[in-house]
């Protein structure tokens, strides 16, 4: 079996329950990129899992025991699917990644329909054998969604295609009492944002009939399509095409009205603070503005100016649910932006309840604290 021997301090990461090895931290390697490793310190055998070379994250440790990757894989997806299944039925974030001990591997499930993505080049060569333990769980088609950059440097060619099936129409998902379309061909990332469900569910329940609600950074319309279901008069705001087009279509599936804007948030929101427009609910779920620590002033004051302007447009007495999906700004730092914004504006922000996260299915791994990223904060302004 092929081997790799890690130093001291990579041992002791390994031990606290890292997954990831830096090329650095490597003493010696009697293996080829790609191949199924044997973790070594001195004498130790410290776990199994994938190696790459040319990868930054030169290993990656998949399990603690003697096992093939066949067997991790299809024993992981089992587990998930048994947990995740119970909460979500057949739509949800099956493998998270380091969060679900699959290093580099992210799999959303809509219904018959899975999307995958791989940043693992050991894990490719297993991605049809994937393909078939999901088809085992009711899977009927499965697409491969293998662009970017993280591909890229990990020397993984740039590459889209159904690995199981073919579907030709988006499939529909329920969602609380919401139905949304979800194109997993030609919709962002896997097609759905699967990690704001609760949240969006949440914003259903607060809702009341007649409310002025404007979601800003809409995508296919996830919050807004809930306050509209809720009886909310919803504005829509969103840069993408597709996904506006998605937003009329999720709107009519849903025996709802709505209005969308097609364009950039910022300038939309500036001017409608001009024209003196007021609204009951405020949702600001912009992409990750920071996804490393070098953007992080800078995301800083972009969510600064988002939640500034956002604060300009609810109606006292309203509320303003705000998002930052960007993991380096911790949840400390974005309530302090928050707080920042309402001091400026003249407001005064209350949190309702604690500071909300990622759904359940997005699991959160404590030893890669990368896999908590997501913020959520529902406040009632004044
Ligand atoms: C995190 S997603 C929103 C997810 C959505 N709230 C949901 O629940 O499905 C962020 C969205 O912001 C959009 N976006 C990015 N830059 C934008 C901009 N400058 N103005 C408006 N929308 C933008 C992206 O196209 C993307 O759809």
């Amino acid at each position: 079996m092929a081997r790799v021997w890690v130093n001291e301090g990579a041992a002791s990461e390994l031990k606290r329950g890292a997954l990831h090895v830096y090329a650095q931290n490597i003493e010696k390697a009697e293996a080829k990129d790609g191949d199924w490793v044997e973790i070594r310190h001195e004498n130790n055998v410290l776990g199994y899992g994938f190696y790459n070379s040319k990868s930054a994250i030169t290993v990656r440790l998949f399990t603690w025991e003697e096992e093939s990757p066949e067997e991790v894989l299809a024993r992981r997806l089992e587990e998930t699917a048994r947990w995740k299944g119970k909460i979500y039925d057949d739509t949800y974030r099956w493998i998270f990644a380091e969060g679900d001990l699959i290093p580099g591997l992210v799999i959303d499930r809509f219904r018959d329909t899975a999307v995958i993505k791989n940043q693992t080049l050991g894990l490719e060569q297993y991605l049809e054998f994937i393909a078939e333990e999901m088809q085992r769980h009711g899977v009927e088609h499965v697409y491969l969604k293998g662009k970017g950059g993280g591909r890229r440097k990990e020397g993984l060619p740039q590459t889209e295609k159904w690995l199981l099936g073919g579907r030709k129409e988006p499939v529909i998902i329920e969602e609380g009492n919401a139905r949304f379309y979800v194109d997993v061909v030609g919709g962002q990332k896997t097609g759905f944002y699967l990690d704001q469900r609760e949240n969006r569910i949440e914003l259903e329940r607060l809702v009341l009939e007649g409310d002025r609600v404007l979601d800003v950074f809409a995508s296919t319309g996830g919050f807004g399509i809930h306050a509209a279901v809720a009886g909310g008069d919803v504005t829509f705001v969103e840069l993408g095409r597709t996904a506006s087009r998605t937003i009329k279509k999720n709107l009519r599936l849903n025996g709802a009205k709505g209005k969308v804007i097609t364009a950039d948030a910022v300038d939309t929101m500036k001017k409608m603070i001009r024209k003196g427009e007021k609204y009951d609910a405020i949702v600001l779920d912009p992409p990750a503005l920071a996804k490393g620590r070098a953007d992080i002033s800078r995301a800083k004051k972009m969510y600064f100016l988002i939640n500034e302007l956002g604060l300009k447009l609810v109606e006292s007495g309203g509320m303003l649910v705000t998002c930052s999906c960007s993991q380096p700004i911790t949840p400390r730092d974005f309530l302090g932006i928050v707080q920042g914004a309402a001091e400026k504006t003249g407001r005064h922000v209350q949190l309702l309840g604690h500071l909300r996260g990622q759904a359940p299915d997005h699991t959160v791994y404590l030893p890669q604290p990368e896999t908590q990223y997501l913020k959520c904060g529902f406040f009632r302004v004044e």
